[in-house]
């Protein structure tokens, strides 16, 4: 059989930002659309949701005293916070008029400044309450809300919650639970096990003689060392202040796996200096000091959320689909049923990103990537030798050596339950696929022979088009339904960021889930670090709002379209002919699968409205 790439055309020109031209040759095409309407409508669209996630003084009135000063949890996480995203409807306006080719000129050029002013209102206010470290780890609870009785649901994780940055066993025993239990919406399929050549050797040159005098290869060579690699950060590393006061630095974490239990722990850790004089710190559970330990903890998670966010979630679920959309457009016409399937879950993902990248420092949540530009070095390096299936999830069990029986003890992956939450929307999303899939082609050739599929596929992969990677020829049915699975996996696991859920509760507590460090001095590993020196690396009274109201963001607005439809699962079906068409069926049984998926997860009723159909923000 011929190459799809000999049989097809594979020139759409769709419209691209020129990242090649900067040196960023492994990323994904970046469309972008720039017409009359856009950004501007999603911008409207994006307010519309901030209105109606915007937190009231009421969500946040329990009282607390900083540093001498007693107000409410709303006064210190929001002060007198202009509406942000009105400022930016204005500007942006402006923008379009005056010079919309330079802005978008700004997203790709090295060192450019963002297209938004210098002078648009600190989402933190530094003479204000909103910049203050906290006392005691107990005020972390201010992230909580009253809304809807949360802050009762989540009082009773306290006590643990505090515990984790006080107490170095305790931490050390949380840790995993918290990034294993509740991160499907950060897609943290991360953890590695060290089983050969390059990991333990990556390992033993990090550690240096912490390896031996920590007990290290032993455990590697019982099988029961695990790794968490987020060194990849290093690409955009700088040893200067920025003015967000947001740092993460690159780390490595070595975690004990416990036979019996199956509980893991970190034993060792390595982070980067590159931020600051150049030097790794290596913190081992035995050697350092309580403070400097607890301390490690949480830069390694402050690294995990910015690899989560940016890579594992923006680049994997936003920017990799964007691409694919847009070349689904520009090779399917309207009436072809496959396009009937993917289009009703592809639109407003290119429009975000492109909002995403103008306006980053409205937009992207408070982390340590603070510029457009850095987020696409990052992403650049993520995806070198990454391929399109690569992170489907059970691909990505096989690369990173991790079996359900390694992680099962009541139930199946009870604990890493990330993996199983992304396992079954996979397996939900495979069953709708495969229906489709053989109901629309009678056999392999007729996929094959499908110009306009193999077209959507040449043009993706194409260099100087999509510059997707690893896609790989549809040669027939089982071909196809990887291809689709892959795709529409993404959408509907992004989707679960704005599910109301334990996770939420967790991540309100922001230290579970910090974004960033606001110090980029890192502790020697023997300091004697106490909790009120801690809290001065920790998220500050303005981020800790910020963050809230990110989540928010997800969790309280509803979606422009959810994937329930609110007429209920029958409604709006994809294809022609009504439920007598088996793919109609398939779609139906899809969306009753996530309503119970949903239901066994939520903790407010109604939670399947909040699911969206698209990749929307
Ligand atoms: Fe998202």
């Amino acid at each position: 059989m011929s190459t799809p790439a000999a049989q097809t055309p594979t020139s759409t020109k769709i419209k691209r930002l020129p990242l090649q031209d900067v040196g960023l040759n492994s990323l994904v095409a970046l469309p972008y659309m720039l017409t009359w309407s856009e950004p501007l409508h999603t911008l409207l669209r994006l307010a519309e949701k901030e209105v109606e996630a915007t937190p009231l003084p009421n969500w946040f009135s329990n009282s607390y005293t900083i540093n001498g000063i007693t107000a409410t949890a709303y006064e210190f996480m929001y002060g007198k916070q202009s509406h942000l995203l009105a400022y930016a409807i204005s500007e942006l306006a402006h923008i379009l008029e005056s010079d919309s080719e330079g802005a978008f000129k700004s997203i790709y050029t090295p060192g450019a400044v963002s297209c938004v002013p210098a002078d648009i209102p600190s989402p933190v206010d530094p003479s204000s309450l909103t910049a203050l470290s906290l006392d005691s780890p107990e005020q972390f609870a201010m992230g909580l809300t009253n809304y809807e009785g949360l802050y009762d649901l989540g009082k009773s994780y306290l006590p643990a919650f505090v515990s984790s940055l006080t107490d170095p066993d305790d931490a050390s025993k949380q840790f995993w639970p918290t990034l294993g239990n509740f991160s499907f919406m950060h897609n943290l399929l991360i953890l590695e096990k060290v089983r050969d050549d390059p990991t333990v050797e990556d390992a033993k040159s990090r550690l240096g003689d912490a390896w031996s005098a920590a007990g290290i290869d032993a455990l590697y060579k019982e099988g029961l060392l695990y790794a968490l690699d987020m060194s990849i950060l290093d690409c955009v590393a700088l040893p200067e202040d920025n003015a967000s006061n947001r740092y993460a630095h690159a780390t490595f974490t070595l975690l004990r796996q416990d036979a019996q239990s199956k509980a893991l722990e970190p034993i060792a850790i390595w982070i980067s200096g590159k931020n600051v004089d150049g030097q790794p710190r290596i913190y081992t559970r035995k050697a350092a000091s309580p403070g400097a330990w607890l301390y490690a903890l949480q830069a390694v998670k402050a690294s995990i959320c910015v690899y989560g966010i940016w890579l594992r979630h923006a680049y994997l679920w936003h920017v990799v689909p964007g691409t694919m959309q847009t070349t689904l457009n520009a090779t399917l016409d309207t009436g072809h049923p496959i396009y009937k399937m993917v289009a009703p879950e592809s639109k407003y993902t290119v429009a975000f990103n492109e909002l995403l990248l103008l306006f980053w420092g409205l937009i992207a949540p408070p982390t340590s990537i603070t510029k457009t530009f850095q987020f696409l070095q990052l992403a650049n390096e993520f995806a070198k030798d990454r391929g399109f299936f690569d992170d489907d999830p059970k691909v990505a069990l096989e690369r990173l050596g991790l079996q359900e029986h390694d992680f099962s003890q009541a139930a199946p992956w009870d604990q890493y339950a990330t993996v199983r939450d992304l396992l079954e929307l996979w397996n939900m999303t495979e069953q709708y696929v495969d229906v489709c899939v053989d109901v629309t082609y009678p056999d392999d050739s007729a996929v094959a022979d499908d110009a306009s599929l193999q077209s959507w596929i040449a043009v993706s992969s194409a260099v100087d088009e999509g510059n997707v990677r690893g896609l790989e020829p549809l040669d027939g049915k089982p071909a196809l339904k990887r291809f689709l699975n892959s795709l529409l996996y993404r959408v509907i696991a992004h989707g679960g960021a704005n599910l109301l859920s334990q996770s939420t509760l967790i991540h309100l507590f922001v230290p579970n889930y910090l974004m960033a460090l606001q110090r980029r001095d890192i502790p020697e590993p023997e300091a004697d670090l106490d909790t009120k020196q801690l809290l001065t690396y920790l998220p500050n009274t303005g981020t800790i709002g910020i963050m809230a109201r990110f989540y928010f963001t997800f969790v309280l607005a509803k979606p422009y379209e959810p994937f329930v439809p609110r007429e209920g699962a029958e409604a709006d079906l994809f294809f022609p002919s009504g439920l007598n068409d088996p793919r109609n069926r398939a779609l139906v049984a899809y969306r009753n699968a996530l309503l119970q998926f949903v239901n066994a997860r939520a903790i407010l009723p109604n939670q399947i409205e909040h699911w969206p159909l698209n990749i929307e923000i």
